[in-house]
């Protein structure tokens, strides 16, 4: 087979590579990528698959109005992206091994209903150059500890292994084999994936061929030694670190570029039905090949934000407000109020002044809604004691703390800092 080309960027359409995001993000040490929202349709077509859904039925794509010969697409996700760039930016030489998450909207041209839209929102981190099991096991305890601190309803991870191009070809051919022996049970959409890609098969969403399905062979019978190898490492470490799953053996994602490890993450949550997928990802070690580069494998995951937010409200929080909000009760309290908030912004805290004249509730309804860590309330006791009462607004216990209104700048500062543990 002669070696594939390499598919460039529409031009104008550029990338944003992490050395030129004005502000790095290194969580896990993971860079942004900014990628375009539009690239050629054969992107797509190559690394998600012609048989697939989305490419066979859910792509936005245009010819442009000067005729460029290559019709372009509205991208319905981002991996084939964010190799295309590691390609195109020479990444792949000057790292190889590369860390990258990118964050935008997708769009596909699907049947809209509650959870699922034509333009959607996901995020994805991509792990390049890595063959190894851990980092794929790093990825999923990533997420997991990330769905516990936003508390996702009901998650639950679906584990599966597709094999690698040595092992997978028997298997489609068993499956092939399988499917025309059940061919009157199965819609016209299968039989046409027979032909071109029994692994869709198992992607059926026709309640007659779901049935047929269940019977069929799993890829799990048929993996190599190598690829047994890799799964068993993976599982073992995640079940070291406590990161629940399920087993999935006719789990085989959407998407075509996957091989060994693949992953859906389910979740419940207010109307999210029968769209419960809130993320999904796995590896995909011949993509960077298929797409004209060299041999370098990858592994990834993409969480749409959409259902996420509906699973996790607390994912969607906005960002925390103000360290403290100030509250001066009345108006002999503004001066002091000024004057506290001036010293710790000082200092670097985020601090925020209120109006006076209004009661302790409202006020501490206002600091709820703006998200303050702590409210300072100077009211006329405090005045006339010359002491602040701090009231933490997050614990649900009411703890108070009073501090002396001439206390020095640096050493309040710090003593909020131990308050919030900033
Ligand atoms: P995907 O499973 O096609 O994977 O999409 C990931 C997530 O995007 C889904 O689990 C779902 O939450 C969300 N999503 C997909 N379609 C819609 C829609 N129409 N409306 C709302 N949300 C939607 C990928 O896209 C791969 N690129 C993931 C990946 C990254 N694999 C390796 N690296």
């Amino acid at each position: 087979m002669s070696k594939p080309s390499a598919i460039p960027a529409v031009r104008g359409f550029r990338d944003i590579l992490p050395e030129e995001c004005s502000h790095w993000q290194t969580l896990y040490g993971f860079g942004e990528v900014r990628l375009p929202i539009l690239e050629r349709s054969d992107l797509f077509a190559r690394a998600v698959g012609e048989t697939t859904d989305i490419v066979e039925k859910e792509m936005f794509s245009f010819r442009d109005r000067d005729k460029e010969e290559t019709p372009l697409t509205l991208r319905p996700e981002a991996t084939a992206s964010v190799v295309r760039a590691y390609l195109e930016s020479g990444l792949v030489h000057r790292e190889r091994q590369a860390r990258l998450f990118y964050t935008g909207p997708m769009f596909r041209r699907e049947r809209p209903q509650r959870g699922r839209y034509r333009q959607f929102y996901q995020i994805g981190a991509e792990v390049l150059g890595r063959d190894d099991a851990l980092a794929d096991a790093e990825l999923l305890v990533w997420l997991a500890r990330y769905f516990d601190r936003v508390a996702a309803r009901g998650v639950h991870i679906e584990l599966n292994s597709l094999g690698d191009e040595s092992c997978r070809p028997a298997y489609r051919e068993r499956l092939r084999k399988f499917g025309l022996a059940h061919l009157e049970a199965l819609c016209g959409d299968c039989h046409r994936r027979l032909e071109r890609n029994p692994l869709r098969l198992l992607d059926c969403k026709v309640p007659g061929c779901r049935e047929v399905i269940e019977r069929a062979p799993v890829m799990r019978d048929s993996l190599c030694a190598a690829c047994t190898a890799h799964f068993d490492e993976v599982r073992a470490l995640l079940d070291q670190e406590h990161v629940p799953y399920a087993l999935n053996l006719r789990l085989v994602r959407g998407l075509d570029y996957y091989d060994r490890t693949a992953f859906e993450i389910l979740a419940e949550g207010e109307g999210l039905g029968a769209q419960n997928a809130i993320g999904g990802g796995g590896r995909y070690d011949g993509l960077v090949a298929m797409l004209g580069g060299p041999d370098v494998p990858g592994v990834g995951f993409a969480l749409g934000l959409d259902r996420l937010a509906m699973a996790a409200p607390r994912a969607a929080d906005p960002e925390r407000g103000p360290v403290a909000l100030i509250l001066p009760l009345e108006p002999a309290a503004v001066a002091p109020a000024l004057q506290l908030a001036t010293r710790l912004r000082d200092e670097g805290l985020s601090v925020g002044v209120e109006p006076a004249g209004r009661s302790l509730k409202a006020l501490l309804g206002v600091a709820n809604r703006r998200r303050a860590r702590l409210a300072v309330i100077l009211g006329p006791e405090e005045l006339a004691a010359g002491r602040a009462t701090v009231r933490d607004l997050v614990s649900s216990v009411d703890r108070r703390h009073a501090f002396a209104l001439e206390t020095p700048g640096p050493e309040l500062a710090r003593w909020i800092r131990a308050e919030v543990g900033a």
